[in-house]
């Protein structure tokens, strides 16, 4: 079980300033096992950052982050990693001169028989006839580097895997190959739990939980027929009053300064 207490993340409104903006506002929130977990929200709502604190990446200003009765807040990455937390980020790291297979045995943690590749790469639609011994550089596609990722979290097969928008830049068809495996992950249970940063409502509808978040607050939490019809008003309330120019500028172009 994950509980987060209280976590709040505060950066500077800007270099040096000792002005703070909080990203997350005094968030609670606790996660069991075997759980199956949607954080959605809109953009800019402290999504990723969350997944961050909980991995150590980032540090919280203030909170406390336990898991599994263990107090993990100062533990670093590695430390984290080691006590079953994996994180697959929104924009995946490419590594130059690294295989694919390296890469899913790094992860496991162990040399893999080629049957265990194999079904890595074909759970997110990737052959390893094609694969295995492609490098993880800046050559592959936005949506091939996800899906390898996607695979070496597989290969991890953490206690609780975050999962940051693994949709993005995926195609349909891989798409579907993807919703299927996190709901077979989800119906193995084996105390594994899942959390996924997602905005796609078939994600969403997988989930056994969904959490609403919105300036670094959760906004709303429950099934996803309870929080579906909050997600429109959400997404309606984050986009605030239109821009419009009600009356014509009287600024003129020299009145802009172009000096900075
Ligand atoms: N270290 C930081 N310093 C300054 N601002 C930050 C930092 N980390 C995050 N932010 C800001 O915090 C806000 C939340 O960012 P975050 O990446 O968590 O959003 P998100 O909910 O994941 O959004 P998206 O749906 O677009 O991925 C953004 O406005 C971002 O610019
Ligand atoms: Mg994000």
């Amino acid at each position: 079980m994950l509980e987060l207490k209280n976590l709040v993340f505060e950066v500077p409104v800007k270099e040096g300033s000792s002005e703070t903006r909080r990203i997350i506002d005094d968030l609670s929130l606790s996660i069991p096992d075997d759980t199956f977990t949607v954080i959605t929200g809109p953009n800019g709502g402290g999504k990723s950052t969350l997944a961050k604190i909980i991995m150590g990446i980032e540090s919280p200003t203030s909170g406390r982050i336990i898991l599994d009765g263990q107090d993990i807040t100062d533990m670093s990455i590695t430390e984290r990693a080691k006590s079953g937390i994996g994180y697959g980020f929104q924009q995946p790291a490419r590594f130059k001169g690294m295989k694919v297979k390296k890469l899913l045995e790094i992860a496991a943690g162990k040399k893999l028989p080629m049957l265990s590749c194999n079904e890595y790469l074909s759970k997110v639609g990737l052959c390893s006839a094609d694969w295995l011994t492609r490098e993880v550089d800046k050559n592959l596609s936005g949506g091939e580097v996800k899906r390898i990722e996607i695979a070496t979290m597989l290969a991890r097969d953490p206690k609780l895997a975050i999962y940051d928008e693994p949709e993005a830049g995926i195609d349909l068809w891989s798409f579907d190959r993807l919703t299927e495996t996190f709901r077979s992950i989800h119906d193995a249970g084996n105390g594994r739990s899942i959390i996924i940063i997602s905005h796609q409502e078939r994600i969403i509808r997988l989930a056994d939980s969904i959490v609403l978040l919105q300036d670094g607050k959760i906004k709303a939490t429950g099934k996803p027929d309870e929080i579906m019809p909050e997600l429109g008003l959400a997404r309606r309330a984050a986009s605030g009053p239109a821009c419009a120019l009600t009356e014509p500028t009287r600024l003129h172009i020299t009145e802009i300064p172009t000096t900075c």
